[in-house]
């Protein structure tokens, strides 16, 4: 890939202007990036990044990749703008539930278009991304693009049958898990921590564990397991979350989070 389009310029895009500018297999200022309306917030990532801010959605037409990190009611609507400039660009989509088809008819059929749903960590080139591809896209083109996101995380290719559910427990992920350190921390202010002293050993648990989980090639269930002495403190805490049905709960937030992204593929990309 020698020169990047990416439409809408938020917090995912910086996310992939990070990890991609610092795996350097591209030069910034051939990156170009353009929002809707707020200009200042391109001033910002070219002065952090080095990338060239783009004044009109024109700039995509000599470039190699679009990346589409608008939200998903914007989609329709900046594709309809994008269409013109289109020709052998492949189309990159970060939208939760905008189907690849809704993406083809909004752009005249174009064929080059894969669906991704990375999440956060590809700042910091930890992401996990999944990616689907209809046959339309050349192997090729595909090659390139999946080469490109491997120097940001893991790239599992998916049904898209599939994307909703990775987009739910892995795209909202990050804000799952966090939403449990949030959990954690609390209660170790009230045992007595300061919140930034928590956050450095609750911050490195998960890094640990999610390490341990990796290398040691185990399942969540058995590497709990393992933590759990009987009538330790793990086994002591568990079961509170037991009771509470806290386990029940997560499966239903990844469930009704799968869903949402069901709908809003629905409610964003209805004709007329
Ligand atoms: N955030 C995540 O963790 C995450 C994870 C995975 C996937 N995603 C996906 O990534 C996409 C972007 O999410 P986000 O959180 O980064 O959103 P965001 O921070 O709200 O950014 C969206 C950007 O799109 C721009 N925009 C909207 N319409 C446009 C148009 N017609 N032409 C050009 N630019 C336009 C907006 O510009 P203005 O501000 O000027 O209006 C805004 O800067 C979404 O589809 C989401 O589903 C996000």
């Amino acid at each position: 890939m020698k020169r990047l389009f990416i439409l809408g310029a938020g917090s995912m895009a910086e996310s992939f202007i990070k990890g991609i500018v610092e795996e350097g297999v591209i030069d910034p200022r051939d990156i170009f990036v353009c929002n809707r309306s707020r200009r200042e917030r391109l001033l910002e990532l070219s002065e952090w990044y080095g990338i060239t801010p783009a004044d009109s959605m024109a700039r995509a037409a000599d470039t190699d990749l679009v990346i589409l990190a608008v939200k998903p009611y914007d989609m329709m609507e900046a594709l309809k703008q994008l269409r013109p400039y289109l020709s052998n660009q492949v189309l990159l989509s970060f939208a939760a539930g905008i189907p690849i088809d809704a993406i083809r008819r909004a752009t005249g059929g174009h064929p080059y278009v894969i669906r991704t749903m990375p999440n956060v960590p590809v700042a910091v080139m930890q992401g996990a991304i999944a990616l689907s591809a209809p046959p339309t896209v050349p192997r090729d083109k595909l090659r390139r693009v999946v080469e490109m996101l491997a120097g940001l995380g893991q790239v599992v290719e998916i049904e898209e049958g599939l994307m909703d559910a990775a987009t739910a427990f892995s795209g909202s992920g990050p804000g799952f898990i966090s939403y449990l350190l949030e959990a954690m921390e609390q209660a170790a202010v009230e045992l007595g921590f300061a919140p930034e002293l928590a956050r450095r050993l609750l911050v490195q648990t998960v890094i640990g564990t999610a390490h341990v989980l990796r290398e040691w090639d185990l399942s969540p269930s058995e590497l709990r397991r393992r933590v759990t002495s009987p009538n330790g403190t793990t086994h002591a805490g568990v079961e509170v979350m037991q009771s509470r049905g806290v386990y029940e709960a997560i499966v239903e937030a990844v469930r009704r989070a799968a869903v949402r992204a069901e709908e809003m593929g629905r409610e964003y990309t209805r004709e007329g």
